[in-house]
């Protein structure tokens, strides 16, 4: 992370196996068939989450002190969020919202629409960019904050997601707090059906694939998808320092190589290799709630409240003193 985009792909083609890191497939596009995963009948997470965000904005945001200023990390189209920006603007005047996700151009699109709705009285700023680079800026900020990362902490490795989550520990002053929702679904009929049903008229199946489009245009290549077959797998881990996740790839059909221009380089696949869709141990990650106690608490974040519905939780932590 942190890394250029192309230093990021190519480093994913150099490994051993190849992938392609989870992040490359945002791109504006990308966001787009993020936000339509959102109507996919079978895509429980996302519904389950927005409950859970309802829950919150109803009977837990009397657990944090206004004003702040509210930060969301990786906010995709901020649908959900506008639970929680509604409820506050019943209450008050008016709200600070720093914005953070990769697409500059989509941020600009989702400031546009926030704008139409709310005009003034939502103040947004963005932070266009990795996660790494707005951190500090966001640590800089001196008045009482909160942050929202919602759909984001599972989406990272294993052994990325307590930097990440250190990371947001040290922008934390005494009285501000960051809310984390995680997935907690246990039931693997249903996790299989959400994430392995690949067809490729459905926004899933793009989402997926859109890494192997940002690649193309990025290093100039012309990597051909339907050389390429999507399959996966879900990884059932009930260790209380680690989690389940998916593993999700593009087989090879054939033995095939392309020139990636823009580096002067050549990526060949044989027939029946994998390219991984995602960097280190897998994406998606499912956590029981002892999982996340354990995570949290080997960063310095303490569980000052949690909300779950079976499928999602919610939970607001704070830096422990
Ligand atoms: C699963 S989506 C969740 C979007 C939104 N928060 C929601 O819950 O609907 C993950 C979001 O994180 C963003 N993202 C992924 N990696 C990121 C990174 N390294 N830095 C900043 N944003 C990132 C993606 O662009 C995407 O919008």
């Amino acid at each position: 992370m942190a890394m250029g985009i192309r230093e990021l792909l190519l480093q994913g083609l150099n490994s051993d196996p190849k992938y392609i890191d989870l992040s490359c497939r945002y791109d504006e596009q990308g966001s787009k068939y993020d936000e339509e995963c959102t109507n996919v009948e079978d895509y429980y997470y996302y519904k389950a989450e927005e409950e859970i965000v309802r829950t919150f904005a109803a009977v837990g945001l009397s657990n944090l002190e206004m004003p702040f200023k509210l930060f969301e990390l990786g906010c995709g189209s901020t649908k959900k969020s506008q639970i929680i920006i509604d409820e506050i603007l019943r209450h008050e005047s008016g709200l600070a919202y720093g914005l953070n996700d990769l697409s500059a151009d989509f941020l600009e699109k989702v400031c546009e629409d926030l704008f139409a709705i709310y005009g003034s009285r939502l103040k947004v700023d963005t932070l266009a960019g990795d996660f790494m680079t707005v951190f500090p800026k966001i640590r800089n900020y001196r008045g009482r904050k909160v942050l929202l990362w919602l759909g984001g902490l599972q989406c990272f490795p294993l052994n990325i997601q307590p930097k990440l989550l250190l990371n947001i520990a040290s922008t934390l002053q005494e009285n501000d707090a960051c809310l984390i929702s995680s997935d907690i679904t246990q039931d693997r009929e249903k996790i299989e059906k959400a994430y392995m049903d690949f067809d490729d008229s459905k926004p899933n199946s793009k989402l997926y694939k859109n890494g192997v489009h940002v690649l193309n245009r990025e290093l100039k290549s012309n990597i051909d998808l339907s050389k390429f077959e999507l399959e996966g797998r879900y990884v059932e881990n009930k260790d209380v320092s680690s989690a389940s996740y998916i593993q999700v790839w593009l087989r090879s059909l054939v033995e095939q190589s392309y020139v990636l221009e823009n580096v002067g380089k050549t990526v060949a696949f044989g027939k029946g290799e994998k390219l991984l869709l995602y960097g280190g141990n897998g994406m998606s990650h499912k956590y029981t709630l002892g999982q996340l106690e354990h995570l949290f608490a080997s960063v310095g974040l303490q569980i000052v409240n949690q909300w779950d519905n079976g499928h999602t939780a919610l939970t607001m932590v704070k830096r422990k003193i």
